[in-house]
This record gives C-alpha cells, sequence and structure tokens, in this order.
C-alpha cells in the first residue's frame, strides 16, 4: 500500500477480525487501522493487547446498528475503506435465538453501508460466508454464481446483508466487494466453535459432543490465509464482484475431532455423538479459483501445520480459554450441552 489509508475495520475485536487487525499492521508500513467493536460476549480486547501500544491503531467501542456511533465516528476523521466483519457469527445461538442475528447482521450493516456512503468510503469490503449458498451433495463445489440458498438463521441474516451490500454498488455505484470464506480455524477463536470447543474439552478429560453422526464436512482454512485473501480484495477487488475463498481442504467432522484427540495423546472414547444440530448443513465445498485466477491468491499454511499451530496456541493460552469461557459462556454451554 503506497498511501497512508485509514481503515476501518468492524468486528476487530473477534476471531477474524482481531487476526486481520495484526495482520495488516504487519504488512503494511503505511497505514491506519480503526477498530470498531460493540464487545459483545466473543468481542475481547486481549486478542489485541499486542498491537494495543502501536500509534497506527486505534480502537472505538461503538455498535453497527447505532446510527450515532457511526456518525461520530465517520464524521471525526476520513475512512477510506472499510472492512466490514462485525456480526453475530455463531450458527448454534442463531437457532437459540434469530432476532439478534437480524438485527446486527442485517439493520446493523445496511446503517453502516449508508453512512459510510454518505461519507464518501472509497472500498467496502463485506466479509460474507460460504453458508450463503446452502448445503451441498457428495459432489461439487460452490462457484460464485452458485444460488443463495441459506439454511440456518444465521445463514440467512449473512445473505441479506450479503446482497444488501450489492445493491448498493448496483443501486448507488457505491463501490462494494463481497467475499463468501469457508470455515476458519485458528488463535482467538472463541471455544463454542467446533475445533477450539473440541480442543478445551479434551484437555479437560471432558465429553466431545458430535453433532449427528459426524459425518458433516466442512472446508477449513487457517484464519490468517483469510486475512490475506481479504487483503488481497481491499487492494484488488472489483466492485460489484464476489470473491469465493476457501483452503480446498475438506473434513468430516468426526475426522477432525479423531485427530485433535491423536495429536493431545486423548482416547477417542472421549468422543460423544449427541442430537443433530437443526437443520445441519452436510457439506460445504468451495470454489476459490477466481481468487487465485484473478488475484493470485492462494492458501499459505497446509492444514497439517495450521492444526498444529492452533492445538499449541490452545496449549499455551489456557488461562486466555478460561477467562472467555467464564460468565456467560456457562450458561449457554449448559443449555447446549446438557439438554443434548
Ligand atoms: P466473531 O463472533 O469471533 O467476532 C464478531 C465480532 O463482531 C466480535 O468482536 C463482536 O464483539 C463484534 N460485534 C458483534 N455485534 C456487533 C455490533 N452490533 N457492532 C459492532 N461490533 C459487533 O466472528 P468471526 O468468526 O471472527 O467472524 C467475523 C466475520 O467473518 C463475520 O461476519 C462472519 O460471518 C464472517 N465469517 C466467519 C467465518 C468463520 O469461520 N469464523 C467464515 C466465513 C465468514
Ligand atoms: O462456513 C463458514 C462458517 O463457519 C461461518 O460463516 C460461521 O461464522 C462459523 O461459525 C462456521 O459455521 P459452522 O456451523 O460450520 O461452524 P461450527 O464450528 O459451529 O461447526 C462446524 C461443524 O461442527 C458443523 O458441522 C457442526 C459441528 N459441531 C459443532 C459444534 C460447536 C459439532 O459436531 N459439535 C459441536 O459442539
Amino acid at each position: 500500500m503506497s498511501l497512508r489509508q485509514n481503515i476501518l475495520v468492524t468486528g476487530g475485536a473477534g476471531f477474524i477480525g482481531s487476526n486481520f487487525v495484526r495482520y495488516m499492521l504487519k504488512q503494511h508500513g503505511e497505514i491506519a487501522i480503526i477498530n470498531l467493536d460493540a464487545l459483545t460476549y466473543v468481542g475481547n480486547l486481549e486478542n489485541l493487547d499486542d498491537v494495543n501500544s502501536d500509534p497506527r491503531y486505534t480502537f472505538v467501542k461503538g455498535d453497527i446498528r447505532n446510527r450515532e456511533d457511526l456518525e461520530t465516528l465517520f464524521s471525526s476523521k476520513p475512512i477510506d475503506a472499510v472492512v466490514h466483519m462485525a456480526a453475530e457469527s455463531h450458527v448454534d445461538r442463531s437457532i437459540v435465538g434469530a432476532g439478534i442475528f437480524v438485527e446486527t447482521n442485517v439493520l446493523g450493516t445496511q446503517i453502516l453501508l449508508e453512512v459510510a456512503k454518505t461519507h464518501g468510503v472509497k472500498r467496502f469490503v463485506h466479509v460474507s460466508t460460504d453458508e450463503v449458498y446452502g448445503s451441498l451433495g457428495e459432489t461439487g463445489k460452490f462457484t460464485e454464481s452458485a444460488p443463495l440458498h441459506p439454511n440456518s438463521p444465521y445463514a440467512a441474516s449473512k445473505a441479506g446483508s450479503d446482497l444488501l451490500a450489492l445493491a448498493y454498488q448496483h443501486t448507488f455505484d457505491f463501490p462494494v466487494v463481497v467475499t463468501r470464506c469457508s470455515n476458519n480455524y485458528g488463535p482467538y477463536q472463541f471455544p463454542e466453535k467446533l475445533i477450539p470447543l473440541m480442543i478445551m474439552n479434551a484437555l479437560q478429560d471432558k465429553q466431545l459432543p458430535v453433532y449427528g453422526d459426524g459425518l458433516n464436512v466442512r472446508d477449513w482454512l487457517y484464519v490468517e490465509d483469510h486475512c490475506a485473501a481479504i487483503d488481497a480484495v481491499l487492494q484488488q477487488g472489483v466492485p460489484g464482484e464476489v470473491y469465493n475463498i476457501g483452503g480446498n481442504n475438506e473434513w468430516k467432522n468426526i475426522d477432525i475431532v479423531k485427530l485433535i484427540l491423536k495429536k493431545l495423546d486423548k482416547p477417542d472414547k472421549l468422543v460423544s455423538f449427541v442430537k443433530d444440530r437443526p437443520g445441519h448443513d452436510r457439506r460445504y465445498a468451495i470454489d476459490a479459483s477466481k481468487m487465485n485466477e484473478t488475484l493470485g491468491w492462494k492458501p499459505a499454511h497446509t492444514f497439517e501445520k495450521g492444526i498444529s499451530d492452533t492445538i499449541d496456541w490452545y496449549l499455551n493460552n489456557q488461562s486466555w480459554c478460561h477467562r472467555v469461557m467464564s460468565g456467560e459462556y456457562q450458561e449457554y454451554y449448559k443449555m447446549m450441552y446438557h439438554e443434548r
């Protein structure tokens, strides 16, 4: 990046957001990052302790659903680009209560788009998800032209925000680019998601709750590779275009869980098959050839290395895990897993 740019990252205190802020500060000298985050149950400023004193980084507490918060921020400094990641992101929670997903993901995105458009933002990257495409059978992959068929309230709310972002580009010529990525894993992921949950339960010799028959398939990408892809889209993506991002790395859930047990030297008998997630998507697989052919991006991490580094990170950061798992999460965990 040649000129110093002010980049607003929404949801920068979450899993991908905090990895993205760190990645951008490392990759680009001439950059200023403003992290706007409401600090919900998952947002955690501790995730960015190591960059907090960097003069190129600023944190602003604010809610994308609150137009005043956004107007105050956009009026206080020129924002060149927005990378929009703030969202309610957990499928299971959207099944328990969908309302907040519509408020944050749909309404919050529309308010952010409107304020960013009014303030003449030159690039808006909307971070969407492969879940907007729905579920695949045993073969095939989603390309960018696949029809949208979201199945969970989370996926439907992300599809709503994804389409709103594209509509702002089409209607107002607002420079929106959309990314749709597969499952991420890596450091700082909240332990309600599959990989960190299984690592933490295995470390405590607790049961590992595998939904249904464990044969659902996800395509896993190391979080830093997703960050690099978003950076490429931010700089070179064409407004109005959608870019699929994926790891070309499909795993059945049960195989990932057994791999984690093996790496931690724990017995398979810790696996517990529990009641399935309602409406559980069977398989996701992403065709990311457009990212490769047009922007020259491909994953840099092998799964072998990525999963070992991730397990090591959780082993070395158990106090972080116990802190984020205290409080509200305890109630959530009991409700989710003791009722299954
Ligand atoms: P996360 O749940 O870890 O973090 C979300 C962040 O958004 C948190 O810091 C939270 O405090 C913040 N936030 C929530 N509501 C807010 C609001 N109203 N105003 C401001 N901030 C708010 O999520 P993640 O896993 O890091 O995902 C980030 C984005 O990437 C999401 O948009 C998600 O849909 C998308 N995505 C995630 C994955 C994945 O595998 N995790 C894959 C593809 C796309
Ligand atoms: O595909 C991208 C999406 O990946 C993102 O948009 C979402 O924000 C992110 O949460 C993720 O959604 P998934 O539902 O695929 O991720 P999760 O980690 O919740 O579950 C992965 C798989 O593991 C899924 O098939 C459900 C299963 N699972 C999950 C949990 C939490 C279990 O079997 N047991 C569990 O306890």
